[in-house]
């Protein structure tokens, strides 16, 4: 029992630890790619809803927007001057534009928020989640992010 504890201690520290070493840097750049993997990861969780892949569930629709919108705002501090470089697909317009790209961040947050009120069914799932897809997260890419390597 006692060594369960101590190590459940250690995670604990080590996950402080991360957190604040993410300032700058590498560290940032990290963290802002598992940010928006949570947010890809809650999009196809809507997404196979939205097809009938997964049967519609409120709660989890819930549980999806309040991920990505709770990753959209963590974002708006992943992206620190030291982390213009290294392996990310973030494009230089981020820090060229930097009050743009802060407040695409804050309206997808709005959008999210937006659009899980609007979604009561499968139908309105499948309207409204295509649209806000297409225009929060296409927007800000077509800007912000490099296109995928071929
Ligand atoms: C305000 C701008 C912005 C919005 C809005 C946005 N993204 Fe992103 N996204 C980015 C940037 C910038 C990157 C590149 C991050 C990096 O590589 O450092 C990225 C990267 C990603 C990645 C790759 C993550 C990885 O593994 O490296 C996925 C998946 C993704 N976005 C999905 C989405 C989806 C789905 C939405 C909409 C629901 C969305 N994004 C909305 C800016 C945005």
């Amino acid at each position: 029992m006692i060594r369960y504890l101590s190590v459940a201690a250690l995670i604990a520290v080590g996950a402080t630890v991360a957190f604040a070493q993410a300032k700058g840097g590498a560290a940032a750049i990290t963290e802002r790619k598992a940010a928006m993997k949570a947010v890809g990861g809650a999009n196809k969780a809507l997404n196979d809803m939205a097809k009938g892949d997964v049967p519609f569930d409120a709660s989890k629709v819930a549980a999806a927007y309040k991920a990505m919108g709770d990753a959209f705002a963590k974002s708006k501090t992943l992206y620190p001057d030291d982390s213009m470089t290294g392996d990310t697909a973030a494009l230089p317009a981020v820090w060229a534009k930097k009050a743009d790209f802060q407040a695409k961040l804050d309206k997808a947050v709005a959008d999210v928020k937006s659009t899980a009120a609007s979604v009561k069914d499968v139908a309105s799932l499948k309207t409204n989640h295509a649209a806000f897809a297409k225009a929060t997260c296409g927007t800000c890419h077509k800007d912000y992010r490099a296109p995928a390597k071929k």
